[in-house]
């Protein structure tokens, strides 16, 4: 009774975990766009390309044992019923038993042999591109919790400071530096490229191509405290017309305020709190420690990806930030309703 029971335990469990797996990769491979089964450069389609073929061995190793394990069970069961074990030595028995033994060990170290060997190729082909020299870098620095992204133009005055936002040209090398100056964030744009950490006083790098235009959200991989879950990115890979007017309209200084309300909104910001932690390109703010607001409403997001870039959400985002995202360096704002809506209408004309 007791290994009837054993039985369907492993039954069962076997069964639990070959749907998890099954359900999980069919999301995965058909689901969400962020995924790194839903390549869009030359460098995630060698990674989805290593997924598959871990998966297929893998699942295959993992039928082929529960199909063995199972037929061990059943077969003892028979030997069990009879009344005396039968203790005679049978050589040819155990000689053929040891020989599988062996073979499986073989084949299991083979098997483990080949993965190294295109895991390692894989990584060595990803990281080649940086033999050639790459038209465009981008500064990426974690915070805690948002990116700050820079492009650097030969001449620093057209320097392009923005945030949680990155727009790349399709087909042209793009070099990433990474940094951070709190503590270990890790860039995951599953689309394009695999992980890559950022540890405190350890710059680094990495190339990437994207072959498709389209809209890739990334994510810190890293947990780096409280609001780690909320701290996205979007990148935007666009022809390099596109790319180029996006640069040169961000290279600008901000927009003058072209009425009442946004002149009240701007004397607003540049003298309360938010000039103290944020940068208005083409005004006296100059704050470093919040994003870049000199375009903010170029920008589809706000908070890291949290929200949506409306007026409400601009307005409860500044009114009470910690709601929206508790621990963040936001700090909460009382406003009268006729201040908030100058500040906003101000903030919404920063294009
Ligand atoms: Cu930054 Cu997790």
């Amino acid at each position: 009774m007791q290994g009837e029971n054993k039985i369907i335990t492993i039954t069962v469990n076997s069964v639990r975990l070959t749907v998890v797996v099954v359900v999980t990769s069919a999301f995965a491979a058909c689901g969400g766009n962020q995924s790194a089964l839903n390549a869009a450069g030359i460098q995630s389609e060698r990674l989805d390309y290593l997924w598959w073929l871990f998966f297929i061995i893998c699942a295959v190793v993992y039928l082929i044992v529960i199909a063995v394990l199972i037929a061990a069970f059943v077969r003892t069961k028979k030997v069990n019923a009879d009344a005396e074990p039968d203790l005679t030595p049978q050589p040819e028995r155990e000689k053929r038993l040891s020989n599988i033994v062996k073979g499986a060990v073989a084949i299991t170290v083979i098997l483990l042999f080949v993965l190294m060997v295109v895991s390692f190729r894989t990584g060595r082909a990803i990281n080649s591109l940086s033999q050639r020299p790459a038209p465009v870098s981008i500064k990426v620095t974690g915070h805690q919790w948002w990116w700050e992204i820079e492009y650097r133009n030969d001449d620093p005055s057209k320097n392009v400071l923005t945030a949680n936002e990155i727009h790349i040209p399709v087909g042209q090398l793009i070099k990433l530096e990474l940094q951070s100056n709190d503590v270990i964030h890790s860039f995951w744009l599953p689309n394009l490229h695999g992980k890559r950490d950022l540890i405190p006083n350890y710059p680094t790098a990495f190339y990437f191509e994207a072959d498709k235009p389209g809209t890739y959200w990334g994510q810190c991989a890293e947990f780096c405290g409280y609001q780690h879950a909320k701290m996205r990115f979007r990148v935007t890979a666009e022809s390099p017309e596109d790319f180029e007017a996006w640069i040169t309209a961000q290279q600008q200084s901000s927009v003058q305020p072209s009425n009442d309300l946004q002149k009240r909104g701007e004397q607003i910001f540049l003298t309360t709190v938010c000039a103290q932690c944020h940068t208005i390109q083409g005004t006296p703010a100059g704050g470093k420690v919040g994003p870049n607001l000199t375009h903010i409403a170029s920008r589809p997001y706000i908070a890291a990806g949290s929200l949506q870039n409306t007026r409400d959400h601009l307005a409860a985002w500044v009114t009470d930030a910690q709601s929206i995202k508790p621990g963040t360096k936001m700090p909460m704002n009382t406003y009268s309703q006729e201040d908030l809506s100058a500040l906003i209408e101000y903030i919404e004309s920063l294009k």
